[in-house]
């Protein structure tokens, strides 16, 4: 993202107007004062909490905490990476978004070329996949109609050391990128050999449709049962998921996404009537994984066999997601009969009966106790101690809010130890949520200060700068802002979100963004001015008392004994 200009980036959400933007999807119905209000498009309501502001061009959900400006409206929208949302807004507005670094260009020019290759060897294995009685007979077996066959692209490698090589590397060029896309291997003495054959084909796709890899499931029995393409620059597993690309194409949200291990238990599921469900390629659940799933969902779903291993990888995928939960979030775990998988079970059962486990799930909560059960008794007062410890380092990376809350006045009741005595000390996450943490230790003038130069940055005309450095809490971020809007002290907050976007401190500032004020619209610059003299005084004063503390140690030199005077003199008129 850092390869388009920010200029350009900046130039085009001042174009695009937010609200007219966000009209084009939804109704939106005038309210109070300068906001909209409309249902949100991303989460089932059914009273309007979306609002959208005009002069702020910032829209923030007060049901489901979905916030941002009109660059984030249609990543959220569409499901959109930054650069792509970029490029959409671009023509929009009737821009085109100016050349990027050529490295880059390169880069992406030749991973275009692997996947376009990958594209190519994924038609020719669907189409090899008739032509073989053995494959075909495979599918029939396991349940596989023509629709699914077509649907996932299914495919068969032939029997064969060379079938590709000769086919798509004629030249020493295209043997490179056969070689780069993983499809072959290179002999020890020298040529090369096909990386798949006899296996039936599973083309991977990444979340825009573009191929990026396969999965090769062995026909009989032998080892490995499935075979994946090795990581390559178009192919990271820890990144992907079997069939995200399908959900591209709807807009908006999705209820809930299952999340599964394997291509089979997709296709078995989808085949079953549930289409909401993703396979990770054969990796331990990311916070990559999560984090792309959440841009479609509020609610994840993991399932998992009901053996030992399944338990483990529970146990993984509950500390991958701890620190990426927002209150907003539902995560449960599905945990099968022992010995079967989503597909088998799907098969025998049928949709229904397996939707009705999906809704019995568990959720986060009743797992997290649960793991903590297992290993820790709560009878003496020395397993009650180990117990709590146990829980309160488990919830460490959970960031602060409701959830945490409840957890922790769930472990208070079943230890029976004081609610406030748990809340004591260390139990503060390390994982910086987006407001609490931060806003809180602000002084009140502080946080006035901020909140009003976020919501009306061109509140930084009436800063006199540079501004003197202080040791208050916020203080370097309050002079940050001030530079930043300076700059451009005709930017709105979303353009001011826009800027900040990859800075450390971008959530509180959408925070900031989000908090009501009730100081009407002509008493902003008055109360702005007023919180700002406080702090100044505030830092004068922190010097004074600095300096004069040095004075009775009798260490202050000629001109901090003058700026003391100075000092005290301004503080006196
Ligand atoms: P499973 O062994 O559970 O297979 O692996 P499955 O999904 O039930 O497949 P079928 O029904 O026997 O055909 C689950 C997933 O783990 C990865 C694959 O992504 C697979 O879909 N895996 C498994 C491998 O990558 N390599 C292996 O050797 C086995
Ligand atoms: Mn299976």
């Amino acid at each position: 993202m850092a390869t388009i200009p920010r200029d350009f980036i900046e130039l085009l959400v001042e174009k695009i107007n937010i609200v007219d933007l966000i009209q084009t999807y939804l109704p939106l119905r005038k309210k109070s004062g300068s906001n909209y209000f409309a249902c949100c498009p991303f989460h089932q309501e059914k009273s309007a909490s979306f609002s959208v502001s005009e002069p702020k061009q910032f829209y923030y959900c007060f049901g489901c905490g979905a916030h941002g400006n009109a660059i984030d409206f249609v990543m959220q929208h569409h499901h959109l990476t930054f650069p792509e949302a970029i490029e959409m807004l671009a023509k929009l507005a009737g821009m085109s978004v100016p050349d990027q670094d050529p490295t880059l260009v390169k880069k992406e020019k030749r991973s275009s070329e692997l996947s376009s290759l990958l594209a190519e060897v994924a038609a020719y294995y669907h189409a090899t996949l008739t032509k073989s009685t053995k494959a075909m007979q495979y599918l029939r077996h396991r349940g596989i109609t023509d629709t699914t066959q077509k649907q996932f692209l299914i495919g068969y490698a032939p029997p064969g050391w060379q079938q590709i090589v000769d086919r798509f590397g004629k030249t020493d060029a295209d043997k490179q990128t056969l070689l780069e896309a993983g499809l072959i291997i290179k002999k020890e003495g020298g040529g090369y050999y096909d990386r798949f054959r006899d296996r039936i084909i599973f083309p991977i796709q990444n979340d825009r449709g573009k191929f990026i890899g396969f999965g090769g499931r062995i026909i009989d029995q032998g080892e490995p049962k499935y075979l994946n393409s090795p990581e390559t620059p178009l192919f990271q597993k820890g990144h992907e998921l079997y069939s995200l690309h399908v959900l591209r194409e709807t807009a908006g949200t999705f209820d809930r996404l299952l999340l599964v291990e394997g291509y089979m238990d997709v296709i078995g599921l989808k085949e079953n009537g549930i289409h909401y469900a993703l396979a990770t390629l054969g990796t331990a659940t990311t916070p990559h994984h999560l984090k792309k799933l959440l841009r479609y969902t509020t609610h994840i779903v993991f399932c998992f066999d009901g053996d030992a291993a399944g338990r483990k990888a529970a146990e993984r995928a509950l500390s991958v997601i701890l620190p990426l939960m927002q209150d907003h979030l539902q995560i449960s775990f599905l945990f099968l009969p022992e010995g079967e998988d989503p597909d088998s079970l799907i098969r025998k059962e049928g949709k229904a009966t397996f939707e009705a486990r999906i809704a019995k799930a568990s959720p986060l909560s009743h797992f997290f106790f649960q793991l903590i059960d297992e290993t820790n008794h709560r009878n003496t007062m020395e397993e009650r101690a180990r117990y709590v410890a146990h829980a309160r380092l488990a919830l460490k990376p959970l960031p602060d809010g409701m959830l945490k809350d409840l957890l922790l006045d769930e472990l208070s009741k079943r230890t029976r130890i004081d609610l406030a005595t748990l809340k004591k000390d260390h139990i503060t996450t390390t994982q910086q949520p987006a407001y609490k943490k931060t806003v809180l230790p602000f002084s009140k003038p502080m946080r006035l200060a901020l909140t009003l130069l976020v919501q009306k940055p061109a509140l930084a005309e009436l800063v006199n700068t540079p501004l003197p450095t202080s040791s208050l809490p916020g203080w370097d971020f309050l002079t940050q802002l001030v530079k930043s809007i300076k700059q451009n002290i005709s930017m709105t907050t979303g353009g001011l979100i826009e800027s900040m976007r990859d800075h450390e401190a971008s959530t509180l500032i959408a925070a900031l963004a989000q908090e009501t004020l009730v100081i009407p619209h002509h008493g902003f610059e008055t109360e702005f001015s007023g919180a700002l003299r406080q702090l100044l005084a505030k830092t004068q004063e922190t010097v004074i008392q600095a300096l004069l503390a040095k004075a009775t140690q009798g260490e202050l030199s000629e001109p901090e004994k003058q700026e003391l005077a100075t000092l005290i003199t301004k503080k006196k008129s």
